[in-house]
């Protein structure tokens, strides 16, 4: 052997035990990419050589140069372990779906390219899993290579917590929040208002909270949100990728108000504060022009405080008002909301009334109200109780929940198709899927976990991934990882029987 060669061979054993010693150790036996057990299911995911090591001990040097700036906070804050590079680029050239993404990883980093911020943060979130759920050695963790490109079936996943029956405080609140984003929920409809108990300050109606916030389901002391309150949630879900949809209930779940100003009362009992869960007796007065000011009020402050598109009016379960006067009161009450500049949302019963252009019609217990909806050019929101309705037990043994819609197991709430809810209504007329938590046997972030995971999960793959890729027995191995991947976060979620 000529001596260059000897060299150069020392040369390259050099660096292999300098590799050894210092390097990545050798990746172990990993599952690929494409076997990971994500929720919601990514649309396509294609496996390619190799590992990406990730030193836990390395330095980060993530910063806002290379990557986009909510991403980055959300991944400093979930990750545990920021020492590898990462890159987030959005291109508005790409022509994709609000939300899409496609998450790199090679053997020297990640990047992550969407066309919007929307995109760029659901590609975090799926990062956030694939390291949760990659092979890990006690010096770090090893991803396995490969490209995922997402794209969600739906624009709207939302969530919904009633904090009108039982008030929920701002710290179980923003557990919730940081909780629901793991699953790319992008939309948080707040039930501010019920019979129960008014949980939002209005400056020009004082009482709302000082009488109307004192009271909850059951008598126990109930409480609300100031509006500097209300703004810290909005900014705390939209650093998670939520918009908050708030809701004032109408003309009917009235009570809590109409206890704090008699004036408002379209009933000839007087009211009296409101402890129990049975609903549909109270009503505003509809013929009444102060009531109409008082709505303006209300929808005006909220509406100044809320950056997003949508205001909910409620609408549901008006059985005091007299129909003729609930479709008047319907269309003023659209009108109002569109003059601050908001599109309004309501429970299917508003299809009852003449729809305005924009107005989302939620389905919760009324499919021909949503193909009424559809009939006239308006968007369906997919609610259907029986599939959705996070307060319905699991089964008869469930220690909290109602079950008037049906008991939910998992395998219920992930087995249906939201386009064959309402003969006609298909895709392109559904906004999306919103899974809501009424809160009469509610009362903290225990019974949240116990009742939302793990079907939210389930929820929010019916939301996100096309009909024909969702699977049952997949879903059950995927849901299998994350129900521990849940108890190790310390989150309570219900030891279902579809796992057993
Ligand atoms: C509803 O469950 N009353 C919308």
């Amino acid at each position: 052997m000529s001596t260059p060669k000897i060299f150069l061979l020392l040369l390259v054993c050099g660096l292999f035990v300098a590799c050894g010693q210092d390097g990545p150790p050798p990746p172990p036996a990993m599952a690929p990419l494409s076997d990971m057990p994500l929720i919601p299911l990514p649309v396509e995911m294609a496996d390619a050589e190799g590992a990406l090591f990730i030193d836990l001990d390395a330095p980060s040097e993530w910063s806002e140069e290379t990557i986009d700036a909510r991403a980055l906070a959300y991944l400093r804050e979930n990750l545990p372990a920021t020492g590898f590079p990462l890159t987030t680029e959005i291109d508005a050239s790409l022509e994709l779906p609000a939300g899409s993404y496609l998450l790199n990883v090679r053997p020297d980093g990640v990047s992550i390219s969407a066309a919007d911020a929307d995109g760029v943060l659901n590609g975090a979130i799926t990062l956030e899993q694939v390291m949760a759920f990659a092979g890990d050695s006690e010096r770090g963790i090893f991803l396995p290579c490969g490209t995922i490109t997402d794209m969600p079936r739906f624009a709207y996943r939302g969530f919904m917590l009633d904090v009108a029956r039982h008030f929920m405080g701002m710290d179980t609140l923003k557990a919730t929040i940081d909780r629901i984003a793991r699953y790319k929920v992008n939309f948080l409809h707040l039930h501010l208002t019920d019979d129960q108990g008014w949980r939002i300050e209005i400056k020009s109606w004082p009482k709302l909270t000082e009488v109307g916030g004192l009271t909850e389901v059951d008598g126990t002391p109930g409480g609300f949100y100031t509006q500097e309150e209300y703004r810290e949630i909005i900014d705390y879900a939209a650093a998670r990728g939520m918009t908050v949809v708030p809701e004032v209930d109408m003309p009917g779940h009235t009570n809590a108000a109409i206890v704090a100003y008699p004036e408002l009362n379209g009933t000839d009992k007087p009211a009296k504060p409101h402890f129990g869960t049975e609903v549909g007796f109270s009503t505003f007065n509809t013929d009444s022009d102060l009531t109409y000011q008082f709505i303006d009020d209300v929808v005006r402050e909220i509406a100044e405080m809320t950056p997003g598109p949508y205001f909910h009016i409620g609408g549901d379960e008006s059985h005091v008002t007299d129909h003729e006067d609930y479709v008047r009161f319907i269309n003023e009450v659209q009108q109002i909301v569109e003059r601050h500049n908001k599109q309004n949302v309501g429970w299917d019963e508003v299809a009852s009334s003449n729809l305005a252009n924009g107005t989302v019609v939620q389905l919760w217990a009324h499919p021909e109200y949503a193909l009424r909806a559809k009939q006239n050019g308006n968007q369906v929101l997919m609610s259907p109780a029986n599939r959705t309705y996070l307060d319905m037990q699991y089964d008869s043994t469930s220690r909290i929940g109602l079950h008037w819609a049906a008991y939910i197991e998992v395998d219920s709430a992930y087995l249906w198709d939201p386009a064959a809810i309402a003969e006609g209504v298909e895709d392109a007329d559904i906004l999306g899927v919103e899974a809501p938590l009424w809160s009469e046997t509610v009362r903290s972030l225990e019974d949240i976990d116990y009742l939302v995971f793990p079907r939210l999960p389930a929820l929010a793959e019916v939301a996100w991934t096309p009909q024909r890729q969702r699977e049952w027995e997949d879903f059950k191995r995927r849901l299998a990882a994350h129900q521990e991947w849940l108890k190790s976060m310390g989150i309570g979620t219900y030891d279902t029987r579809v796992l057993k």
